[in-house]
């Protein structure tokens, strides 16, 4: 593996990306009439577009020999094998042990993990059948119909994002309530609206210290204990664990029982197939659940054992490195065409950010060059209606990634046509531009595309396709901060944040300077906390 800016790969692609500055996407169709073929994978059951951009056949073979010399397939292997990829924390990733059959071995540390994995899994089951048959039942024998679940960051967006897309496989018309905020408004709204004697509190974190969760956590349990006039025991018919850190939960008052470990090879934005999915299986139904972790351990083998110029994750992180490296776009528009997807590309913001956000390689060097893009989205078409001008017209290009869903998701008669003639247009208008005829006239009603974009589109938006989906994602990012050369499994950003907050939190709450010998309180924080806090 070479220093990445002086690999052959990359400089030929540094001269095709400024000579993509003056071609014009819609002329690539005309040049290579079978560019639309030529340009789109399929994976079993998904379609990825990826003709309207700017990558000619050349950069497409630079791209490829970059990820080569890159030695991307290296790279899998390491992962897949439990190497200490995640060198800052020195650490395994392992997630994609988390949805192989059991008789697949995945090693971490000289063990393997295989079997540890399928008991949870079987506890988790055993807890859903328990719950759905009603022989779990709440501490005065009401059955159990409502979930909520509290958890931040990778413990809550990926479960709630699953459980809105997949809403319509519901299992006995569980409900279900995520909390992540520490805002207490947000825990409160939901404790309004549910019972506490028929309701199972699902605590998650990874690390079981995270302030937020305990925090809500804490006031959860004794709004529990009030609203149902119930003892300290019956705690534990209402409240479960799950989480690398089982001392810290059974200390927190969990019963032991009621914890759902996983191993710290799972990293936070990694950890939805993980006992973190628990609200996945208990509101789907378990074999919802595994039918997730089918499709994504589908995707694991597909990324594994396919070659590069058929591997559809290789292609999506070309595709992006192509946009962020050689053609300097700073940002990502994710885009569903399905209201079920609303609450994917806040996922994938902490997935792709919180993994590639990064200004220094795995080993401290500053890099030169750009790393993760801001990643931004919404629905469609609600989007379109929001920022999409900006993306049409604005001088900064964002390319977008365009996601539809082949079989509609309601039965109203004309919605889902509707629907899939904006994605399609949409893509068109961005390339193709605004090519009116009384241009010379009307400058201002001119415009000339040739903005990127690509589509995917899957058949159908099934617990196995979304898997799919999300581990596609998944290892885009990794075979991008991997050709980056970055950790993508750490997060030191955000820790900083974390103890900052604490330290304020200390000073405040005990009504004491604030104290930091590391970082001590500059003048505007001090000023602003003042005034927050002056009577
Ligand atoms: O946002 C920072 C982070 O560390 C994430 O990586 C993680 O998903 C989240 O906090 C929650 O952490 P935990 O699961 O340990 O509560």
């Amino acid at each position: 593996m070479t220093v990445l800016e002086d690999s052959p790969a990359w400089q030929k692609l540094e001269q095709y990306g400024e000579d993509a500055q003056h071609i014009s996407i819609s002329d690539l169709f005309e040049r290579s009439p079978k560019r639309a073929d030529d340009f789109a994978l399929t994976c079993d059951g998904l379609y990825f577009d990826y003709a309207k951009t700017s990558i000619t056949e050349k950069a497409r073979k630079s791209l490829y020999a970059l990820a080569k010399a890159q030695n991307i397939d290296g790279a899998k292997k390491a992962m897949f094998a439990g190497e200490h990829i995640n060198n800052t924390e020195d650490r395994a990733v392992l997630h994609v042990a988390l949805r192989a059959p059991q008789s697949a071995q995945y090693m971490v540390d000289g063990r393997n993990v295989s079997d540890d994995i399928h008991a949870t899994l079987d506890a988790m089951a055993r807890l859903c059948d328990d719950v759905h048959s009603g022989k779990w039942r709440g501490h005065n024998g009401q059955k159990i119909d409502t979930i909520v679940h509290i958890g931040i960051g990778g413990s809550d967006l990926g479960p709630y994002m699953v459980c809105d897309a997949l809403k319509p496989f519901v299992k006995d018309g569980m409900n279900i309530h995520f909390v992540s905020n520490v805002d207490g408004a947000a825990l409160q709204n939901v404790l309004q609206m549910i019972n506490a004697e028929s309701t199972l509190f699902l605590i998650a974190s990874k690390s079981f210290t995270t302030e937020e969760t305990l925090k809500n956590a804490t006031s959860a349990r004794q709004w529990f204990l009030d609203a149902s006039k119930a003892s300290e025991d019956d705690i534990a018919k209402h409240f479960v664990a799950m989480t690398v850190n089982k001392i810290a939960a059974i200390d927190f008052g969990i019963d032991s029982d009621n914890i759902f470990p996983f191993g710290d090879y799972v990293g936070g934005r990694f950890s939805l197939w993980s006992s973190i999915g628990l609200p996945i299986a208990l509101y789907l139904g378990f074999e919802n659940f595994r039918a997730l972790l089918d499709g994504a351990h589908a995707m694991d083998e597909h990324f594994r054992s396919t070659p590069i110029e058929k591997n559809l994750p290789i292609h999506l992180a070309l595709v992006g490195i192509w946009h962020r490296n050689f053609c300097d776009y700073e940002t990502l528009a994710i885009l569903p065409y399905a209201q079920d997807l609303q609450h994917f590309p806040a996922y994938l913001q902490q997935t792709d950010m919180e993994s590639n956000g990064k200004e220094i390689d795995r080993y401290g060097r500053a890099l030169p060059y750009g790393t993760g893009p801001v990643v931004f989205g919404a629905s469609g078409t609600n989007g379109q209606h929001a920022f999409y001008q900006h993306i049409h017209q604005s001088k900064a290009v964002t390319p977008c990634e365009f996601i539809a869903v082949k079989a509609p998701l309601s039965r109203l008669n004309g919605h889902h046509n509707a629907l899939l003639s904006h994605v399609v247009a949409q893509s068109r208008a961005l390339m193709i531009g605004s090519k009116d005829g009384e241009a010379l006239s009307h400058p201002e009603k001119y415009f000339a595309g040739n903005r990127p974009s690509t589509t995917l589109i899957i058949d159908a938006l099934t617990p196995f396709a979304l898997g799919q989906v999300l581990a596609l994602y998944e290892h885009k990012i990794f075979v991008q901060g991997h050709i980056w050369g970055l950790n993508s499994f750490d997060q030191p950003g955000v820790q900083l944040g974390k103890i900052l907050a604490k330290e304020i939190a200390t000073a405040i709450d005990s009504a004491a300077p604030h104290k930091s010998s590391q970082y001590p309180l500059d003048p505007s924080s001090a000023r602003i906390l003042s005034y927050l806090f002056e009577e």
